[in-house]
């Protein structure tokens, strides 16, 4: 598969349409997205502008930072002399279990190793292990190399330079993967976990802040919403780098929005006049007669 220059393996550009999903989710797959300018400068956190057609009419417009890093540093520990980081894993791919990756390039590990994002390209091999289990589970036991000072997971996730968890938990409150994730590569590559699906949800920890009985179960947090229909990730940011994060550029939406970083907590940002009810942060479609969380203040004493 060879594509022209700027152009990804589905056909789209770096200009393009989003299309509709089923759950009204806009999006678009296989943009040809690397951590380079144009003039070849490195930039791990990117800006896509979003704008809003109202036929021939801009009628809004949004930045958003792309997750495009490519500091998967496998390297750390794939190295030997005269080859690259790339073939020392398929060598060990194919000493440790007899198949031909090296010879076989370019090699698509999702054809074998079920991957749920690479499923719309192929279904992989139902006997073999997921691509999730694979790598955490087999890997469990050479993270000790790392020394215990340091997060692993950022071996393989982007990355140790510059880090995709660049959010609130992150700075100040000092809290990393393994608290959301659990900390255990065996953890997350169970057999009985389904990946890209069992993943953390807020209320595990925030269950007294706020009232989150709705947050979804099985439905990952980007496509979970609350305060009626409207996705959490609008008011709170993407998944590890929620706000008030700790990079400039994820503070421009925002900032943009309501004048200041942090959470949308501007209600005029949507609401074309201060809404009369308190903010209750909860599904207003699931549970419209529910008793308000708090009495709503008399307007004398506003
Ligand atoms: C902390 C060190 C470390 C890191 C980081 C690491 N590996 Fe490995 N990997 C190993 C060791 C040790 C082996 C066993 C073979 C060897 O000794 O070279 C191995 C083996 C493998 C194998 C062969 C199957 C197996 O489990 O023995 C594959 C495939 C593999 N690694 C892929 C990767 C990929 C892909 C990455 C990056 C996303 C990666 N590894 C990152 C240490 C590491
Ligand atoms: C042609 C099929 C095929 C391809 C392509 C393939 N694998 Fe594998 N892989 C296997 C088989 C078979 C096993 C051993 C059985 C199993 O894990 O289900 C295996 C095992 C592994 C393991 C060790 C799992 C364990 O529990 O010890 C890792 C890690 C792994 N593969 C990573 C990769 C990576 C990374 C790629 C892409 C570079 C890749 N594989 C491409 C077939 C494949
Ligand atoms: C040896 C490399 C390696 C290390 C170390 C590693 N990961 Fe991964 N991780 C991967 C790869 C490769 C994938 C992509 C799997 C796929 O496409 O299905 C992945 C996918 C994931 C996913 C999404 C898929 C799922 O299972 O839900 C999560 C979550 C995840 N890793 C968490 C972690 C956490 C937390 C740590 C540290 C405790 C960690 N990983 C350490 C290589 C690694
Ligand atoms: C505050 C909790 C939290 C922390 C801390 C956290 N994650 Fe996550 N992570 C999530 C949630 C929630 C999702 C699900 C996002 C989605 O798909 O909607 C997720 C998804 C993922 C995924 C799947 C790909 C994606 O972005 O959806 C990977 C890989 C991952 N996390 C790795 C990590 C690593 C590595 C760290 C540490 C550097 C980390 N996470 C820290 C909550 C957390
Ligand atoms: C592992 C536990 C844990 C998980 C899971 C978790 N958080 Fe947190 N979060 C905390 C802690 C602890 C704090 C700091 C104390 C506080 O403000 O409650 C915090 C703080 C925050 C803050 C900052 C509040 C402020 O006023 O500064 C926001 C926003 C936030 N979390 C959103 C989320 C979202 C959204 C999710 C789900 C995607 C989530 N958290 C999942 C533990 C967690
Ligand atoms: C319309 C905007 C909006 C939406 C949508 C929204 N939130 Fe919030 N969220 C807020 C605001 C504002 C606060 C702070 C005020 C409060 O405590 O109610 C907050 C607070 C939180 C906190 C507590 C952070 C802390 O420690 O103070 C968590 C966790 C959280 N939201 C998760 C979610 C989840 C999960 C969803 C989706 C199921 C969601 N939110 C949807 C605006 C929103
Ligand atoms: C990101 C956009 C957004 C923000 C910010 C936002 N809302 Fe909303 N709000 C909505 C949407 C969408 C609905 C659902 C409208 C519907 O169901 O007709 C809603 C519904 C409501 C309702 C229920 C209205 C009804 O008819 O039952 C109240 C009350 C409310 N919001 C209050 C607030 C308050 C107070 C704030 C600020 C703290 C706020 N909202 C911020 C988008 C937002």
């Amino acid at each position: 598969m060879s594509p022209e220059p700027d152009v990804g393996v589905t056909g789209t550009r770096f200009f393009g349409d989003l299309t509709a999903g089923e759950d009204d989710i806009w999006s678009v797959a296989g943009i040809p997205l690397t951590p380079l300018t144009d003039d070849l400068e490195y930039d791990p956190y990117p800006l896509a502008r979003v704008t809003l057609w109202d036929v021939n009419e801009a009628v809004a417009q949004t930045v958003a930072v792309l997750p495009v890093s490519w500091e998967v540093s496998c390297k750390t520990c794939h190295y030997s002399p005269g080859i690259t980081a790339e073939i020392d894993v398929l060598r060990d791919h194919d000493t440790a279990f007899g198949t031909t990756l090296e010879a076989d390039r370019p090699v698509f590990c999702a054809s074998c190793h079920y991957s749920k994002p690479m499923a719309a390209y192929t279904a992989g091999d139902p006997e073999v292990s997921t691509l999730s289990q694979a790598i955490h589970t087999s890997h469990a036991e050479y993270m000790e190399a790392l020394g215990s000072e340091t997060n692993y997971c950022y071996a393989c996730h982007p990355g140790f330079e510059y880090p995709h968890q660049r959010d609130v938990h992150a700075k100040p409150h000092n809290i990393a993967c393994g608290a959301c994730h659990g900390q255990q590569m065996t953890e997350i590559g169970r057999v009985t976990r389904e990946a890209w699906v069992e993943l953390p949800r807020c209320i595990t920890c925030h269950s007294e802040d706020v009232d989150l009985d709705f947050e979804p179960e099985g439905v990952p947090y980007k496509n979970a919403r609350g305060h009626g229909g409207v996705l959490c990730a609008t008011c709170h940011g993407p998944q590890h780098a929620y706000w008030p994060a700790t990079t400039t550029q994820d503070a421009i939406q925002p900032i943009g929005l309501q004048g200041h970083s942090g959470y949308i907590d501007d209600c005029l940002v949507c609401h074309a006049t201060e809404p009369d009810a308190p903010f209750e942060h909860r599904d207003f479609t699931a549970k419209k007669n529910r008793p308000p969380k708090w009495a709503p203040i008399p307007t004398a004493s506003r």
